[in-house]
């Protein structure tokens, strides 16, 4: 959930560690932090609770800090509250060494009492300053810093990754990493560490992902790698092909919007390499034929909006394939007993593939057996690199911690992968495949008419932006982009906000429902459209508000009832959600607009996360 990173080069470290936090900002954001060595002036360190410009000012934008080599935090609060103390870097008792870290090390109580039984005092609330003191502790002793680090690694449990600074060697610094994400860069005369990739990108593309268990000396004349055995060892290098420009927010107010206009050119990178002669194919899947047939269940598992895209791919998937598809949340599927053997394919759906529960879920089923396909949006990330398959969605970055364009892809992936199957399985006629297939090349196109014409969404969000209580309300594949529009309008906007199959209103929702409270009912789903039509009665008569979503077809019979009606194009029954989204993300774009609330950093939440 923090940004780290760390430089070692020719040119001041801290500019170029303050230009590299702003792009980790979105990652956490209640406090920043940098530590910088110099032969000369030793450790020098700046932190502030707040945005990264606290500490910009702080450091006259990093110019007053001198030093080569240097390490960068911004912080997402686990343990301690979000302040000056607490932000990252950690000192060690006499200074000399300093650590920045993400994740949480889970026994740092028992470590905290043992090295205050040694006479250590501590001066924060957080976990990761056991790291530093630790480090000195048995640095003291054996004067040999690599081998201090060892031993604390060996001795911390928990998740990490970690960039530590020491007096004594100015040149370098040290990282090293256990199920939390950190990657190294390889610059011309100078090296880098980063949570992820964006935070480099301006410096260099070349990079390699460390492993867990790992430990990097990082220099400016270059970064040497050693295994949880302490041997050296080479590592593979990627070269990271995302544009400069797409992490950056390029004259739009917020990354959010740039981000959903960008969905079209987002869906049609991730179909086009995958259609050929008309039918779906994916180059580097592993899993062949006779592999499919063998499956007798599939799992999708998957947090936040990216479980909302499982399930839709559970209605999709069962209805292409007639095979049982469950969709679990990664944090359930975890810790519950699930029926998962060999003959189980489980789904891991992540935009980061860095998500914490998704990665453990990915683990057990691996565990128990089951063949593991993931839908990931960064390449070399943990999730796709455990995985046995993994389908990427070229999305480019995504910055807002509001997912979109990776919702959109990771659903398109999703599709084309039903329908992969269900021809490998023989369980979709050629017809219908093909005018699937022919549906989805013209969604870019149909979703680019949904962008052109926002002004309705807009006049509807400062219509309603001040209601404190909105309900979703729709059934089949309408319930689940309820889901997704539901956690859109809440996470930005922090209006409270529920999804209900409008099925359950009469057992007990409607209860809530009062003259003037808001329902976005949702009627894209065709064949139940009558259906949805007589929940807009109910809930209408009971006094509430009614903004409807349906498709263009239905879009006059709607209107006899509910006053404010949006349309989107007609699709495929299965690809409608992809079109009924994008309305649903503008609505709850344009409400937090209103509201004044911060979109591309919500309250409370982080982009990537990698805690539990
Ligand atoms: C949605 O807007 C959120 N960013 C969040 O629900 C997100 O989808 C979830 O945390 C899962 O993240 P992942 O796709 O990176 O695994």
């Amino acid at each position: 959930m923090c940004g780290i990173v760390g430089f070692a080069g020719k040119e001041e470290a801290a500019p170029i560690l303050l230009d590299g936090l702003e792009r980790l900002e979105y990652r956490g954001y209640d406090s920043a932090g940098v530590a910088v060595l110099s032969e000369k002036q030793g450790l020098q360190m700046k932190k502030a609770k707040g945005r990264l410009k606290v500490l910009r000012a702080l450091t006259d934008d990093g110019r007053s800090l001198s030093g080569h080599v240097g390490i960068g935090h911004t912080r997402w609060a686990t343990h301690g509250e979000p302040n000056d103390v607490n932000s990252h870097p950690h000192l060690s008792q006499n200074g000399m060494i300093a650590v920045v870290h993400n994740g949480i090390i889970e026994n740092y109580l028992e470590i905290k009492e043992f090295l205050i039984s040694k006479g250590v005092s501590f001066r924060s609330d957080t976990d990761t300053e056991v790291v530093a003191q630790l480090l000195e502790y048995y640095y003291a002793s054996s004067g040999d810093l690599k081998s201090a680090v060892y031993k604390m690694l060996h001795r911390i449990e928990g998740a990490y990754a970690l960039g530590i600074l020491c007096v004594d060697y100015p040149d370098c610094f040290i990282a090293a990493r256990k199920d939390a994400p950190l990657l190294l860069g390889y610059g011309e005369g100078c090296s880098f560490i980063a949570s992820d990739v964006t935070a480099i990108l301006k410096y260099t593309r070349e990079v390699s992902y460390m492993a867990d268990g790992e430990v990097a000396v990082v220099s400016a004349s270059g970064i040497r790698v050693f295994d949880a055995m302490g041997l050296e060892i080479e590592k593979e290098r990627h070269t990271v092909d995302w544009d400069v420009s797409a992490a950056e927010k390029g004259g739009y107010a917020h990354f959010m919007y740039k981000e959903i206009l960008e969905q079209p050119e987002a869906i049609r990178k991730t179909i086009s390499p995958r259609l050929k002669d008309g039918h779906v194919f994916f180059e580097d899947l592993k899993l062949t034929a006779e592999e499919i047939r063998s499956l007798n269940r599939i799992f999708i598992v998957a947090c936040g909006s990216s479980y909302h895209v499982g399930v839709i791919g559970k209605y999709n998937l069962e209805r292409l394939l007639r095979r049982p598809v469950e969709v679990v949340l990664a944090s359930e599927f975890r810790y519950a007993d699930p029926l998962v053997d060999e003959h189980t394919l489980v789904i891991v759906i992540s935009q980061s593939g860095e998500t914490l529960d998704s990665m453990m879920a990915l683990r057990l089923a691996k565990k128990l057996g089951a063949r593991v396909l993931s839908i990931v949006n960064v390449v070399g990330s943990s999730i796709a690199r455990e995985s046995d398959d993994v389908l990427y969605t070229w999305a480019g970055p995504e910055i807002a911690v509001a997912t979109t364009k990776a919702y959109s892809t990771q659903l398109t992936v999703l599709n084309m992968l039903g329908l992969y199957f269900a021809e490998t399985l023989g369980t979709i006629e050629p017809a219908e495949y093909a005018a699937i297939v022919s549906e989805l090349q013209a969604l870019p196109a149909r979703m680019e008419s949904v962008l052109e014409n926002t002004e309705p969404i807009q006049y509807l969000a400062s219509r309603y932006f001040n209601h404190d209580s909105v309900f979703f309300i729709g059934r089949n594949l309408d319930y689940a982009l309820g889901l997704e529009g539901s956690l859109k309008l809440k996470e930005i906007s922090y209006i409270h906000s529920e999804a209900y199959a409008s099925g359950e209103l009469k057992h007990g929702t409607i209860s809530l429902i009062e003259p003037g409270t808001l329902v976005i009912a949702l009627g894209t789903y065709t064949p139940l459209f009558d259906k949805a039509m007589s929940n807009v009665i109910e809930v209408k008569a009971r006094g509430a508000d009614i903004v409807a979503l349906t498709t263009e077809s239905r879009c006059a019979d709607m209107a006899k009832t509910a006053e404010n009606v949006l349309a989107v194009p007609d699709t495929h029954l299965l690809l409608q959600p992809s079109l009924g989204i994008v309305p649903l993300q503008l609505f709850a774009y344009y409400v937090a607009l209103q509201r004044g609330c911060d979109i591309d950093k919500p309250r409370n939440l982080a982009k990537s996360v990698t805690v539990e």
